[in-house]
């Protein structure tokens, strides 16, 4: 069986230290409790910060000890890697930018130095503990740059990634002056995992704006390797909340909660003390109710279990302060002798209180202004198991609002939205409360952390299968050596290599790609081996091509085999008509007037709309609108319409690279035949030349290739082996 190594900032027990002593308490918070609940079906490790300064040797030693009956992993961290990496990076910059508070976001270079060293620290602990069959597992926004550092150690590891916060839009992100690290961290894992579609969206569009990798569904190529972003929703310990396992005691809170609730309507809230739950707002919310609604007055009490969190960092401070003013002065205006609109409790709670809390409860009031996921909506709905009694008010900010759409969904920051959804909650029939709960119970029973993880686990293997197949289509060094042997032993040999992607890399200026000095060399040491005939196989025109390649005096095709330059000779595909080009041109116009920033390419027996070096979903939906047009106006004469990477070509059909390359293969017999390229207007290449020929894709795209490399560098290298 292999390993499951979850790495998080937050180990799911935290060290306490009281009078001396060393005390653990199981840790607050959805990653530590979701993931803790995993069953034992899976061998697994976990590493993490013990959430407490340990200085002295002996003590590490005690706690090392204590963590490894359980399968964890200490990583200790001085005051100041807490004040600088968890208190001042993690939490001071990432987590108000990515909750879009980007008012609180402080942009210290010491704070993202530590983010740094530590990130390293934990790579340092962690990679004598892989082995090699591991799937290792990297959580949050604390380890965004761990991936990419177990990668450097391990580059064929299986490793994942999950965000358990928002990942913010692109306009928000990209204020960051670390954002590209952070994606490039993030992109050494092979997966990466979002709780909703909408945060692993804005993570694409930052990948492709930032580091320029394009995704098909999800799915990017880094480098050798594939990547795939997709939203895997996390869900709760069902059970453990549906049928909890516990008796109220004499002494705990469950007893004076039932004994509260069979007096008042119970609106809770439980959230951790953060500005990202909205609570402040939600008690404004509850006092514009009781003005609005006087009659549940003396009525309705709101439990409010505030959980101390980060409680060195200013904000949550100040938070500290608004909310126990706000609650005095609710408390103060609203009270009677015998009824006191808030409860308020600064502390958490133990298992057996939050459960009754949410058993006897008739509403839970859950509106964060920002939320990744929050577990408290989805561990209510599973505490009505029995009952089927009870109205979840839930904020549209957060992601669990995907799932559970029976909730009464309001806009957090709208109090009269919340006012109306409080007084729709307590007027609900018990029918409806039924219907509403049993639809989200089914969802979230089935959808439970098991399966969240059961989920993300096999996708991952199944992308590093599909990777492995990939790889092995990979031209080892092994068989590069063999084909070159064979390329030197054969007496004729001939080779077609596209252009742009293949020998030069793409750019967003087609003009910049002039050819450099290694490859005039290349090509010229090509060209001088005796029995080779060198082809250059392009889309570009003519005179470009003769302009940088005319004085190496080697074949080419231009404008995907529209003219052929054979032994020094440029000749054309007689017969082809351009009466045509004129109504393309003018839409062609139309559309760089709309879209500034794009341009057209006017060759001989064709014209293009190029965007490349536009935003490429504003190109796409282009070439969307003005799709009709073009095949409306191609219909009738024989042309095609051709959609390359961020360009349109319209030119005349039936002629093609494939076309182009048999003038060639049709000289001579041939020993030796390879063609090299990367976009598929050289699959038509691929597919012309004889079974026994060498084809090459460069990328790991589908192709009619026999093989993959998988960068211009690959290429070049390769051939400079010849
Ligand atoms: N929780 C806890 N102690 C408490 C109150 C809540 O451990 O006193 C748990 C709660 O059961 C839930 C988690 O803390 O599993 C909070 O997760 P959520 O996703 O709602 O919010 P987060 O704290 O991760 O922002
Ligand atoms: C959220 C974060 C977790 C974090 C938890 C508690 O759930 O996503 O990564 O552990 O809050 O916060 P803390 O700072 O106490 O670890």
């Amino acid at each position: 069986m292999s390993r499951l190594v979850i790495i998080s900032n937050r180990l799911p027990v935290t060290i306490q230290k009281e009078e001396g002593d060393l005390i653990y308490h199981p840790s607050a918070g959805g990653l530590a409790t979701g993931l803790n609940s995993l069953d034992g079906s899976w061998e697994k490790i976990w590493i993490g910060w013990p959430g407490q300064e340990i200085k002295e040797a002996w003590e590490r030693e005690a706690v090392r000890r204590d963590l490894s009956k359980d399968g964890l992993f200490p990583v200790f961290l001085s005051q100041e890697e807490i004040t600088l990496y968890y208190e001042g990076f993690s939490n001071k910059a990432i987590w108000p930018h990515f909750h879009y508070f980007t008012q609180y976001t402080s942009y210290r270079d010491r704070y993202w130095e530590a983010y740094k060293s530590v990130n390293r620290t934990f790579a340092d602990e962690v990679i004598p503990l892989i082995r090699k069959d591991d799937l290792v597992w990297v959580h949050d926004y604390q380890l965004m740059l761990l991936p990419a550092m177990i990668r450097e150690a391990f580059p064929n590891l299986s490793i994942g990634f999950f965000l358990h916060i928002p990942f913010p839009s692109y306009e928000v992100f990209r204020i960051l002056p670390w954002r590209e690290e952070i994606l490039e961290g993030m992109l050494g894992a092979n997966q990466i995992g979002f709780h909703t579609f909408g945060y692993m969206r804005h993570f694409l569009s930052a990948v492709y704006r930032i580091c320029g990798y394009e995704h098909h569904f999800g799915k990017l190529t880094v480098g050798n390797r594939l990547v795939n972003a997709d939203v895997f929703p996390m869900g709760i310990d069902y059970d453990k909340y549906a049928h909890p396992e516990i008796e109220p005691q004499e002494g705990n809170g469950s007893l004076k909660i039932r004994k509260l609730a069979q007096q008042q309507k119970l609106v809770i809230s439980i959230d951790r003390l953060d500005y990202s739950k909205g609570i402040p707002q939600r008690l404004k919310a509850f006092a514009r109710f009781l003005d609005n609604y006087p009659q549940y007055q003396g009525k309705v009490t709101l439990v409010m279990i505030v959980v101390p969190s980060r409680a060195n960092v200013t904000q949550y401070k100040e938070l500290k302060g608004e909310i126990d003013n706000l609650v005095g002065k609710i408390n103060g205006k609203y009270a009677s002798f015998d009824w006191a609109p808030i409860h308020y409790f600064y502390r958490s709670l133990d298992f057996s209180e939050l459960t009754t809390l949410y058993q006897e409860s008739d509403i839970a009031l859950i509106t964060p202004l920002r939320d990744g996921m929050n577990l408290v909506a989805k561990e209510y709905v599973a505490s009505k198991e029995k009952s089927k009694r009870g109205v979840l008010i839930l904020s549209e900010m957060a992601g669990a609002s995907n799932e559970l759409m029976e909730a009464l969904i309001v806009n957090p920051q709208d109090r009269q939205d919340i006012t109306k959804a409080l007084l729709q909650a307590l007027e609900m029939s018990e029918e409806e409360q039924r219907q509403r709960l049993e639809r989200m119970q089914e969802r979230i029973r089935k959808n439970d952390v098991r399966h969240w993880a059961a989920t993300f686990i096999k996708e991952q293997k199944k992308l590093m299968e599909s990777q492995k197949e990939k790889i092995a289509q990979r031209l080892s060094d092994e068989a590069k050596k063999k084909l070159a042997e064979d390329y030197r032993s054969a007496r004729s040999r001939l080779l077609i290599l596209d252009y742009d992607g293949t020998l030069m890399p793409f750019h967003k200026d087609p003009q910049a790609v002039v050819p450099d000095k290694q490859l005039l060399a290349i090509l010229t040491r090509l060209r001088s081996h005796e029995g080779t005939k060198l082809v250059v196989s392009s889309g570009r025109d003519r005179g470009t091509l003769q302009k940088w390649l005319g004085p190496l005096q080697l074949d080419m095709a231009a404008e995907h085999g529209v003219w052929v330059k054979r032994n020094g000779e440029w000749s054309n595909n007689t017969g082809l008509s351009v009466s045509w080009k004129e109504s393309i041109r003018q839409v062609l116009e139309n559309m760089v007037e709309r879209t500034p920033g794009s341009f057209i390419e006017e060759k001989d027996f064709s014209i293009a709309w190029h965007y490349r070096a536009i935003d490429k979903d504003l190109g796409e939906k282009r070439v969307r609108e003005f799709r009709d047009v073009l095949l409306y106006l191609t219909a009738n004469d024989d042309l095609q319409v051709l959609e390359g990477n961020k360009v349109v070509e319209i030119k005349n059909a039936g002629v093609n690279k494939g076309k182009a390359a048999l003038n060639w293969v049709g000289e001579q017999e041939w020993e030796f035949i390879m063609a090299i390229g990367d976009d598929h207007t050289d699959e038509d290449t691929f597919k012309a030349l004889p079974e026994d020929a060498h084809t090459i894709k460069v990328g790991l795209d589908k192709s009619a290739a026999r093989y993959n490399m998988l960068s211009v560098e690959e290429v070049r290298s390769f051939l400079e082996t010849l």
